[in-house]
Formats: structure tokens, sequence, C-alpha cells
């Protein structure tokens, strides 16, 4: 075995992380760590990249029992990872971003022009097409997953540890990721990989450990013979439960918002389409086919070049985000959460409240904590938000119960439209069966719901109709029948048709 962690426990103040959690990794293994929100993934990882330290419990490699002093020794022995929180400098180049601790120099400057070099060999591995020099603020939330990818396979690692690199990319960069972890287990590699998309987790480990309130309840399983079922017993303590499928149906009346021929400088063109009230219409396509970049466009934060946009028949100017909250009652649920979603620094409580503040505070005139608390409550309990009250600082939360607390605050928020971005994106299995449940409630009454989701079984579950957007440009429409084969057969095939465009109706 390369690495051996024995017992190791982990507490933070009010909660205990890890309780005796033991696991082995052995040379050219892919070896996946799986388990709810707050098990205790992402704090293991940090324990064996230097990042924490364990309170009790020993780690080895190679035989070693080894104790590091940081993250930069546990990369001197071997050991990296791409660690679930976005860890790049966003005014920085990502050459200067993947090459950070091995910048080339010459006469004591760096050396940009070899930089970009270098990095250029990085991306190229990954099949990411971008220029080095770009500032990495610039990049779309999968490509900066893509360059931290790239960043943690610049070094010759022993070890690699991958805290859910998929969670924002769609098929084709998940298969490419997936070839690369292949070839570095040819080499030896030993890789620990973290991922919430069982089928991922089913087709590319060779062994399982799954945490459970920081204990082991599966311990280095042999992948093959694995069932979906077992995995999530040993996850959940007991057997899945599918959302059933909604009963309302959309209004086929007055459209709550109808596209007309929209243009973009972001670069979108000819975009048109009508979403009704109680709907859920779906946006799916590939990383960079400007989805997300539509809804900033509606939120009024790209610029719209041509076209209407109108809100129950009327021509609408939505101006900010604050415009399409306060007046046209929008709702937007980011996909970039670590920077918009949620404010790290405070409480759950207020994070949950604060799109409601101005309901409360008409309401009393001021607000107090006591409100945010009665509003917040029933969300976070509903979403099993894992955390010792709802004093606990957001940033203090495990990845997934951050996500979970930038959608309650939406569905606190009782708007008319809601734009959701990857929303289950980083979410563990039950907590996902909730956020798919709620969706489908605020539609039956009568919300009109934006689906961006690049997880086709979602897509598929909630959508009433599914657009697929190519290269900014509405390119299909699918009348969802709930079909999973029929649906994905479809859409796949409309994103890799040739490229004349298929006019939506
Ligand atoms: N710095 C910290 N301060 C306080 N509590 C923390 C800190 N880091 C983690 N925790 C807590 O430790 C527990 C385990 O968190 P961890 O991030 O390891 O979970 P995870 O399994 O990675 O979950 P996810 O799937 O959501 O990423 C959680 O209850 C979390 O809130
Ligand atoms: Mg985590």
């Amino acid at each position: 075995m390369v690495m051996v962690l024995e017992k190791i426990t982990k507490s933070f103040p009010g909660v205990r992380a890890l309780s005796d959690a033991s696991i082995t990794l052995a040379k050219g293994e892919i070896h996946a760590l799986m388990g709810e929100n707050g098990a205790g993934k992402s704090t293991l990882i940090k324990i064996i990249t230097g990042v924490h330290k364990q309170d009790a419990g020993s780690m080895m490699l190679d035989g070693q029992e080894i104790s590091l002093a940081g993250p930069r020794e546990a990369i001197r022995l071997g050991i990296t990872a791409v660690h679930q929180e976005r860890n790049l400098i966003p005014r920085f180049s990502v050459a200067e971003n993947i090459l950070l601790e091995q910048l080339p120099t010459r006469n004591g400057l760096v050396d940009f022009a070899r930089a970009n070099a270098e990095a250029r060999v990085h991306l190229k591995k990954i099949g990411l097409d971008i220029d080095p020099a770009t500032e990495v603020r610039h990049l779309s939330v999968a490509q900066m997953q893509m360059v931290e990818i790239a960043k943690a396979l610049s070094h010759e690692a022993k070890v690699l540890l991958l805290d859910e690199p998929t969670a924002s990319l769609t098929g084709d960069e998940t298969e490419t990721l997936f070839k690369l972890v292949r070839q570095l287990k040819e080499h030896g590699t030993a890789i620990l990989f973290v991922s919430h998309k069982l089928e991922e987790v089913l087709s590319l480990c060779d062994r399982v450990t799954v945490l459970r309130d920081g204990e082991t309840t599966l311990k280095g399983e042999p992948m093959a013979g694995m069932t979906r079922h077992t995995l999530i017993e040993a996850m959940i303590g007991r057997a899945e439960r599918l959302a059933p499928a909604r009963s309302g149906r959309p209004d086929a009346g007055q459209p709550k918002m109808e596209v007309r021929d929209l243009s973009t400088s972001a670069g979108h063109r000819n975009i048109g389409f009508k979403l009704n009230r109680g709907e859920i219409l779906g946006l799916y396509g590939l990383v960079g086919a400007g989805r997300t970049e539509l809804a900033r466009a509606l939120l009024g934060k790209d610029k719209i070049t041509g076209g209407d946009i109108l809100i129950d028949g009327k021509p609408a100017r939505i101006r900010s985000v604050e415009d399409a909250i306060k007046r046209h009652r929008i709702g937007y649920v980011s996909e970039d959460r670590k920077y918009e979603g949620v404010i790290l620094a405070h409480p759950i409580r207020s994070n949950i409240a604060v799109t409601i503040w101005s309901r409360i505070a008409n309401r009393l005139g001021l607000l107090g904590a006591k409100d945010e608390t009665e509003a917040a409550l029933p969300l976070s309990k509903q979403l099993e938000i894992r955390a010792p009250s709802l004093e606990q600082l957001v940033g203090n939360l495990s990845g997934g119960n951050q996500q979970k607390v930038s959608l309650a605050k939406w569905l606190a928020a009782n708007v008319d439209i809601l734009i959701v971005d990857e929303p289950t994106v980083g979410i563990d299995i039950k907590a996902k069966a909730y956020i798919h449940e709620l969706i489908n409630d605020l539609a039956d009454k009568g919300m009109s719901i934006l689906l961006i989701s690049s997880d086709m079984p979602e897509m598929v579950a909630l959508a009433d109709r599914i657009l697929v957007m190519h290269e900014f440009a509405i390119r299909f429409e699918y009348h969802n029948d709930r079909r999973y084969e029929n649906a994905s057969r479809a859409i796949m095939s409309a994103i890799h048709a040739g490229k004349e465009p298929v006019a939506a109706e």
C-alpha cells in the first residue's frame, strides 16, 4: 500500500468531522471515497494534503509514518490534490495559476513566454483549448475546474486526490479526464476519487470506501460486484427514495416570460422561447454552449444587443440582478456559488434569509436574528443542512452544505420566475431528491422555472420541455416524455449534428 490511514479523528468546534476513519490506497488503483454532504470526505483529503492536522490516528506513506508540516511538504512527498473549493487566483493568468509553485524564471524574472508554453502542454493534455495568458476570472466555472485539474497534473504525483473534480463538467470533459486518470493509474499512481455521481464511480473505480458521519461504513471494498443499492445504503443508512413525478401541468395561457429574437454582446443570436406559468423549462448544452451567459443577459448582467424580453406580455427592461428581483420578481441561483451564491463569512441564518429581508423588514420595520431564524429553520431542516446551529458560518460548512444554503435562500424568496443554474452539483443523493421535489412543488404552485443543468437524468426527470443550446444558439426543442433513453438520444444527436442549426418551434 502506498498510503495507509488508520483511525483518523478530527474535530472542529461543535463538530466531529471524522471519528476513527480508515482508508488504504494502493499503487495503480482508483479508489472511490463516498458519503453524504458533511460526511468528512474533504476533511480526510485535507489531512492527507497537510492542510489540517488530525487529532488522533496515524498516516503512513510507503510504509513510513509521516506527519505533515503543511501542503508544501505533501507536494514534495508526491501527494497532490484537486480540492473541492476552487483555489485559483482570479487575477492571475491561467499559466501563472497552473505553475504557481514552479514558475520558470530568467534573470530573476518570471519567464512568461516559457510559462505559457509549459502551461499549454498541460492544457493540451486535458483537452482544454484556452490561451494560457487569459486571466482566470474570465473563465467559466467548468474551465476553472479544468485548470485546477491541469495544475494538479503538472506535478508528478505518487498520490493524486480528486475531490469532486467533475462537479461542473459535462460528459465530454468528464470522459477526457477519465482517460487521463486511467493513464495515470497505468503508470502506478494511487488515485482517490470523490464524486456524488454514482454512475461515474461505478464505472471508474476499483475499490470504494464510504464515510457516514465521519465513520468508515465500507472499507476499501472491491467495486466489482458492488450495486448502487449497497453503496447508497452504506452512505445513508437506508434505501434510496426517488422524487415522485409532479402532479401539476404548465399553464398554456399567456406566457410568464417570452424572449424574442434576442442577441447579446456575449454572442447569442436569434434566441427565442416562451416560459409558461408553472413550467419547468430546461436549458441543456455542453460546457461553453452559452447557457449561463444567457441567464446573465436575462438578468441584466450582460448586454443585450437586439430583440425583446416580455414579462406577462409586456416589454421588460431588466437592468440588474436587483432590478430583476425587486421589479420583476426573478430569482437566480448562480452556478458560481463560491463567489455569488453565499456569503461565506456570514451565518447560515442570514444567508438563507437574505432574499426575504425586504419582506420581513417591511412588516416589522426592522429585522432581527429571530425573524431570520424563523424563516431559515424550516428549509434548513428540509434540506438537512448539516451544522451545529444556524449560527455556523457558511464558510465552515462542507461544500455540499454550502450549496444547500444558496439554494434554500432562493426557495425562501417567493419569486415568480426562478433561474436555477446547476442546482444539484455537489449535492448528495438524498438531498438531491429533496431538491427535485422542491423544484417540482414550486412549479406546481405556479412558479416558472428556467432550469440549467448538465445532469441529463436530472433534466429528463424535471423539465417539461428541453431547449438544447449549442454555440450560443438554440438548436432544438424537445417535448419531454420523461423517458430517459428517448430524451438523451434526441438531445445528444441534436448537439452532435452537423453545423446547420435545427429551428426550435
Ligand atoms: N474549517 C471548519 N470549521 C468548522 N467545521 C468544519 C470545517 N471544515 C469542515 N467542517 C465540518 O466538518 C464536517 C465534514 O465536512 P467535510 O467538508 O469533510 O464534508 P464532505 O464529506 O466533504 O461533504 P461534501 O460532500 O458536502 O463536500 C461538516 O460537518 C463540516 O461542516
Ligand atoms: Mg467535500
